[in-house]
């Protein structure tokens, strides 16, 4: 697990991030200790820092680390000597923003950093660690603070004493001003250099410590970790809901990525893990398809390499151009919405196979009508398709697939409601697919395919061939519109014209199949 904790100086950062490691026996990795050694390492040289190349060479020549000390403590070392004290003084403060900026220094430091966490459970903190040392990090803390408030944590810190504790040390006004304007030098410089500035990511939780104690930030972020839960703190009460939000979302990512995880855990703690047998027909849509009985999953696989064989023989498909696309699909941490024109029953078919061997799941949205049919509403529910009621707004429906979508699943919907079997035949698409896409905070991938419609006249076997292409995937902010309901009715729009735009491309580069 990577705990990543970003925020300026003075927020607390170290102090909670070292105790959150402690509580939990993971590394901690403080990365701005490694900026400070390089930083130390230029002054004791006489090198410049504001000569780039020069830092950078100074750089090449000294080995950053980290020893753990008789107290169990991390020391950072330069080529080996215990910096700890040295890398703390006014002189480092000053100059180690402008080593930070310099961006082959980042470069190095981050590789070390990532080096660090390899096969680690960490709690990193730092400026950049949530979004460009562990963009993937399984928590993420943006801790902040007013900035008189860090101000005089610093100044105490300055001065030996530990705020957190009550002692003071005896500072001052005067001492607690000159600590306000260096902090806000270094906030703005860290804010608003040209690589990786301080930001919050996007996905982060925010959590302000200006009235919070020590012991509180940790207790708060150790929950958002899921390592304990929140004690009925009036003061935390509002943490409550990141806290559950976070443990929803990182029980859904783990799932999504571990099967060891999926197979111990229920995703979503109030449904039943599924039995062997006797699930109910709701089981079945509204867990994950990594959670289905052993047998069904087997019996999916089987499905899979059946439906592959005899279409490839009997209908040959091809997905153009797909590698690029699979490789960004994986790599999202959750699902899209592919929405395709929709001729005959093989595109389905051969979509949602497709998927299936490139390790994905794409589960399809079809009209309850079909479940009239017990053995097509048996398959169906196996397969992972989803029913839909038309024509009325079904939430339960809806609310399937943003789930199913936020654990990392893929959704398949034909908006064009039916077969349309002759051309011109008047089709009146649906936009739910794009309010799917909303809920569940994802985007859409218009497919269109030619060849698989079906000739009346001759013999329903008649050997077809299907191309079937991919487009760009849309998101809704790509789409240039404000607002919930303006980018709804944009996606809507722009998806299908995409769609029968990729049809007809397929039709230029296929003459005679449509
Ligand atoms: O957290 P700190 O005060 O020890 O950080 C020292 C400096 O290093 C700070 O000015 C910002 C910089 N830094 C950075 O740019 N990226 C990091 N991940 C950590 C620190």
């Amino acid at each position: 697990m990577i705990v990543a904790i970003d925020g300026p100086a003075g927020s607390g950062k170290s102090t909670v991030a070292k105790l959150v490691a402690a509580r939990k026996g993971y590394a901690f990795l403080d990365t701005g200790a490694m900026y400070r050694t390089l930083t130390l390492a230029c002054l004791e040289n006489d090198v410049d820092v504001d000569r780039a190349e020069a830092v950078v060479a100074e750089a090449r020549k000294h080995r950053v680390g980290f020893e753990r000390t008789d107290y169990g403590e991390l020391h950072a070392t330069l080529d080996g000597r215990d910096v700890a004290r040295k890398i703390r003084t006014p002189e480092v403060d000053a100059s180690v923003s402008t080593v930070a900026a310099i961006p082959e220094i980042r470069e190095i430091l981050v590789e070390q950093q990532r080096a660090f966490a390899r096969g680690h459970d960490v709690v990193a903190e730092g400026r950049d660690v949530g979004t460009v040392v562990f963009p993937h990090a399984d928590v993420k803390v943006y801790l902040d603070a007013d900035p008189e408030v860090r101000a005089h944590r610093r100044a105490v810190q300055a001065a030996g004493g530990d705020a957190a504790k009550g002692n003071d040390a005896g500072v001052d006004e005067e001492d607690e001003a000159e600590a306000l304007a260096a902090l806000k030098d270094r906030d703005e410089r860290d804010s608003t250099r040209e690589v990786a500035p301080l930001t919050m990511a996007e996905d982060a939780t925010l959590v302000d410590t200006t009235n919070l104690s020590l012991d509180e930030t940790v207790e708060v972020i150790c929950a958002l970790a899921g390592i304990n839960v929140l004690t009925k703190n009036p003061k935390l009460e509002k943490h409550k809901k990141q806290v559950e939000a976070r443990k929803e979302k990182m029980g859904r990512v783990a799932r999504a990525l571990s099967p060891e995880l999926r197979d111990k855990t229920p995703y979503d703690e109030t449904l039943e893990p599924m039995r062997h047998f006797h699930n109910t027909f709701d089981d079945y849509y509204d867990h994950a398809m990594a959670d289905y009985p052993l047998l069904t999953r087997l019996l999916y696989d089987l499905i899979g390499w059946g439906v592959f064989c005899v279409t490839k023989l009997v209908w040959p498909w091809k997905f153009e151009d797909d590698d690029e696309y699979f490789e960004w699909l994986r790599a999202q941490d959750k699902g899209t919405v592919v929405i395709m024109n929709h001729v005959s029953m093989i595109e389905p078919v051969v979509t949602v196979t497709h998927f299936w061997r490139k390790g994905l799941r794409l589960r399809a949205i079809y009209k309850e009508e079909f479940n009239r049919f017990t053995f097509m509403h048996w398959v169906f529910t196996r397969i992972g398709c989803i029913p839909v009621s038309r024509g009325t707004s079904d939430l339960k429906a809806l609310r399937r697939a943003q789930h199913a979508l936020e654990r990392g699943e893929n959704i398949l919907i034909y908006p064009e409601g039916t077969r349309v079997k002759h051309e011109g035949d008047e089709v009146e698409t649906m936009g739910g697919f794009a309010l799917i896409a909303q809920m569940a905070k994802t985007g859409v991938t218009p497919m269109a395919v030619v060849g698989a419609r079906k000739d009346h006249r001759g013999p329903t076997l008649k050997r077809r061939h299907s191309f079937i292409g991919i487009g760009r995937p849309l998101a809704f902010g790509s789409l240039g519109v404000k607002g919930r309901k303006a980018q709804l009715e944009a996606m809507e729009a722009k998806a299908m014209e995409r769609v029968w735009e990729l049809r007809d491309a397929l039709r230029r580069e296929h003459p005679g199949e449509d």
